[in-house]
């Protein structure tokens, strides 16, 4: 299957993984690209410019295919050593770039300077307009059912992919709630040019997390997702479980008062608790609407196979023959 996305970045199936905390580290990037797809390592993962280039070094060491690096723009109490992190992006020869949250017009320039191609992840069209306007080679259009942070608008992906389609000129993935064939078909038939997974990728035998994180997703429904830090316009879509519960009764509690500190406990420093040592109650960690189509835990290539085979099997016996 040949898309602009696939030309732009030199990859044989239009399907990307989405930077993840804890999750992007080299063994899930360089499964993705191995298998065909685009791996995504995660640089605010790393943190430091030194241990960002040691992890670009160990990808290279597991693929000679194409991986990118995710540049992550949020609110964050210590602030990254961004053009550290560009210097190693661009040392290590990394070509691509996914960018996400807040505007990332600081570092179009120098990673375009080096050749880099840049792939802007948001969730509404008027920052999809505006990341074109910049300079972004592609945007990640990611719904509201997407795991992570849905933005503030709520906008899911039927309507927010021919919206894109509808505005766009520089080609787009289809982000959020992506987890098979037939998530491809739809993703294409809106105007997109391939996918974006986050969640589904988790539950890969190659995904460098705790079983009990995989084992979550397989059990978990299209129900168990919750959004935390609305009062703060910081929205996440994460799992459910008993700390988010407890930060959900929190935001109940303190309303439109409620400040980041109150539910420090909640979310700060969750992540390698979670994704590392598996203790599933530790805190809110991202997760997509589409954990409810996560069924089981089969290898990056066969999962990209099957959804590529299952694509194929879509377009050309079940589309083809209701015409
Ligand atoms: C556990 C987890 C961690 C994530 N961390 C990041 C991150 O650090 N930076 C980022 O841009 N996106 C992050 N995302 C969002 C994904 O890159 C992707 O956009 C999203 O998962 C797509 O929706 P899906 O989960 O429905 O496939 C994360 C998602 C998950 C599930």
């Amino acid at each position: 299957m040949k898309t602009r996305i696939t030309e732009m970045f030199g990859i044989k199936h239009p399907i990307v993984q989405g930077g993840m905390h804890y999750v992007g580290f080299a063994e899930m990037a360089a499964a993705v690209s191995n298998a065909g797809g685009l791996g995504i390592i995660t640089g605010l993962t790393q943190g430091t410019p030194e241990k960002l280039a040691n992890e670009i070094a160990r990808c290279k060491d597991m693929t000679d295919k194409p991986f990118g690096v995710n540049l992550t723009f949020l609110p964050a109490v210590n602030q990254p050593d961004y053009p550290g992190l560009v210097k190693a992006i661009i040392d290590g020869g990394v070509k691509i770039v996914e960018t996400a949250g807040n505007n990332p017009q600081q570092v179009v320039g120098p990673l375009h300077d080096a050749g880099i191609k840049i792939i802007h992840k948001c969730t509404s069209v008027r920052h999809s307009l505006k990341a074109q306007s910049i300079g972004c080679d592609a945007v990640s259009v990611d719904g509201f059912e997407c795991g992570g942070h849905p933005g503030e608008d709520d906008v899911t992906n039927f309507i927010l992919l021919p919206r894109a389609a509808d505005e766009l000129e520089i080609p787009f993935v289809a982000s959020g709630g992506q987890a098979d064939g037939r998530s491809l078909v739809a993703s294409l038939a809106f105007g997109a040019d391939g996918i974006n997974m986050g969640t589904r990728f988790i539950a890969t035998k190659e995904a460098p997390v705790h079983e009990n994180v995989k084992q979550a997703l397989v059990e978990a429904s299209e129900l168990d997702t919750r959004l935390v830090m609305r009062p703060l316009r910081n929205t996440e879509r994460v799992l459910t479980n008993d700390a988010v519960e407890r930060l959900l009764e929190k935001e109940k509690q303190l309303g439109s008062d409620i400040k980041f500190e109150d539910i420090v406990e909640e979310v700060a420093g969750v992540y390698p608790k979670i994704m590392s040592d598996g203790e599933m109650d530790a805190g809110a960690w991202s997760c997509g609407q589409v954990a409810g189509l996560i069924y089981d835990i089969p290898t990056v290539q066969e999962l990209v196979d099957k959804i590529m085979s299952d694509a194929e099997s879509i377009i050309r016996e079940r589309l083809a023959g209701l015409l």
